[in-house]
């Protein structure tokens, strides 16, 4: 069925995919890690959700609660998660970061076939690397809806020390605000209208942040913005003792919108990036790109503190509070100055020396040029739509560099599937799974092709993924 080329383990056949499911893959899933299996039930399912301050939505969501329920195994376990779809749609589970094995990563026409409505779906994986990851489906702009859920996975051997863990997951929200749903939108933005309400988001006073980095972080101004499921009006809290290191590990579930987070009072020492730990830099707000997930230590001051995380260049915010004494709640629009102050993004940022890739020369170089623009809605690689039988050739065992060329003037959070580069063509860049390519940059990525199968490259912001900036990678 493959090329004369081909070596037998490619079933990168166009059109039906079969995953390799061979001797090597067991192998290869020895070589993961041999802890034991945790038995996890996801249902996904149409409910009503209470997002505070007297606002409820009928959404989709795991197990009907925003977000879903958090997924913690161990590095080296076997995680058996049974996704139970109860939605009126297909659905799948992507394990965002995770690299794991190819006929696992939840991307129907690519690895699997949908899960039909009704129906439900055993993955079964070995979880290599410890760190901050999410699950999510992988299909059309079903992401823009609750579904999501935060992935932990545990170090047995962690390194640092700290009193306690805050999973801190921000996102935008539209779905069943006034009969919104993120299919409308979609419909919309290919009309040539940006999603425009006015009143109900949390004004901000207009500042130079929406432009701090250049172009446009998003398309949609959404009604709310969310920390852990509520609005800022009705904030999730965060109890401490003073003094007490908090470790937050910080996920952007947003289907188009870019958040700039600082806790009040605070600074905040970055020691992971995308779940991979970084040599620890200090800093007083951070920004994240959609899939993007960032873990901080805090020592903990006594009193009540606002965690803003700033729309980019939305002129609105989400919070959520922490507190370790006496005093009053922020108010919803509060403004820390350290949003202000010293600001991570992530080429700032080295690799700990205990992950960085070792430097070698690209055996490969991909160049991907992100195109498109608001008024076609046609973003994309290379101007050509997504086709899931057009892949990109890589050779086990290459590294290989890959270019993204923006050439439009919007954000583009590039996300890989099942693989962990190294940012930046310099050794000792961050490894990441997700990396923000601004208007008019180009961002260079390397990674060592060492997991067999067809892998997604894409936008992380739905709108952008669903109208074709998407593209895969096949090993052959
Ligand atoms: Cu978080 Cu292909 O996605
Ligand atoms: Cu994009």
């Amino acid at each position: 069925a493959c090329g004369a080329d081909s070596p037998p383990r490619s079933n990168a056949k166009p059109g039906g995919y079969v995953a390799p499911d061979g001797p090597e893959v067991a192998e290869a899933e020895r070589e993961r890690g041999s802890g034991p299996v945790r038995t996890v039930q996801l249902t996904a399912a149409r409910t009503p959700l209470d997002l505070g301050g007297g606002t409820t939505v009928t959404s989709w969501s795991y197990g009907g609660e925003l977000p879903g329920e958090e997924v913690r195994v161990t590095a080296g376990d076997t995680l058996a998660l049974t996704l139970a779809n109860h939605l009126p749609e297909a659905t799948s589970a992507h394990w965002h970061g995770i690299a794991l094995r190819n006929n696992m990563d939840g991307v129907p026409g690519v690895t699997q076939k949908a899960v039909a409505p009704g129906a439900d779906f055993t993955y079964r994986f070995t979880v290599p690397d410890p760190g901050t990851y999410w699950v999510h489906p992988h299909v059309g702009t079903q992401r823009d809806r609750g579904l999501y859920a935060p992935l932990i996975v545990d170090d047995p051997k962690e390194p640092l020390s700290y009193d306690k863990e805050w999973v801190v997951v921000l996102d935008d929200w539209l779905d069943g605000v006034d009969g919104s749903t993120p299919d409308k939108v979609l419909g919309r933005l290919r009309g040539g209208t940006r999603h425009r309400r006015g009143g109900m988001a949390s004004r901000m006073p207009m500042g130079a942040e929406s432009k701090l980095l250049g172009g446009d972080a998003g398309d949609v101004a959404y009604p709310y913005y969310l920390v852990n499921g509520r609005t800022a009006k009705d904030p999730s809290g965060f109890t401490a003792r003073p003094g007490d290191r908090i470790r937050l590990r910080i996920v952007n579930a947003g289907g188009d919108t870019a958040f700039r987070v600082a806790l009040g009072g605070h600074r905040m020492t970055v020691t992971h990036a995308d779940g991979f730990p970084v040599r620890h830099t200090t800093t007083d707000s951070l920004v994240l790109g959609m899939g993007e997930r960032y873990d901080v230590l805090v020592t903990a001051g006594d009193g009540v503190f606002p965690l803003t995380a700033l729309a980019e260049g939305k002129r609105a915010s989400a919070l959520a509070v922490l507190r370790t004494g006496s005093g009053a709640v922020p108010a919803a629009d509060v403004r820390p100055e350290e949003l202000d102050g010293r600001l991570v993004t992530a080429d700032r940022l080295r690799a700990a020396d205990s992950v960085a890739l070792p430097s070698r020369t690209p055996d490969r170089t991909i160049r991907l040029r992100l195109t498109g623009g608001m008024a076609t809605y046609d973003w994309a690689f290379d101007g050509k739509p997504y086709s899931p039988d057009q892949r990109h050739p890589v050779r086990e065992g290459e590294r290989v560099r890959t270019e993204f060329v923006n050439t439009t003037s919007m954000w583009h959070p590039i996300h890989l599937h099942g693989h962990t580069f190294a940012l930046g063509a310099t050794p000792g860049g961050p490894r990441k799974d997700t990396a923000i390519v601004l208007p008019g940059q180009t961002v260079t990525v390397d990674f060592d092709a060492d997991n067999p199968g067809l892998w997604m490259v894409h936008c992380h912001n739905v709108y952008h993924a669903e109208a074709g900036m998407m593209t895969v990678l096949g090993y052959r």
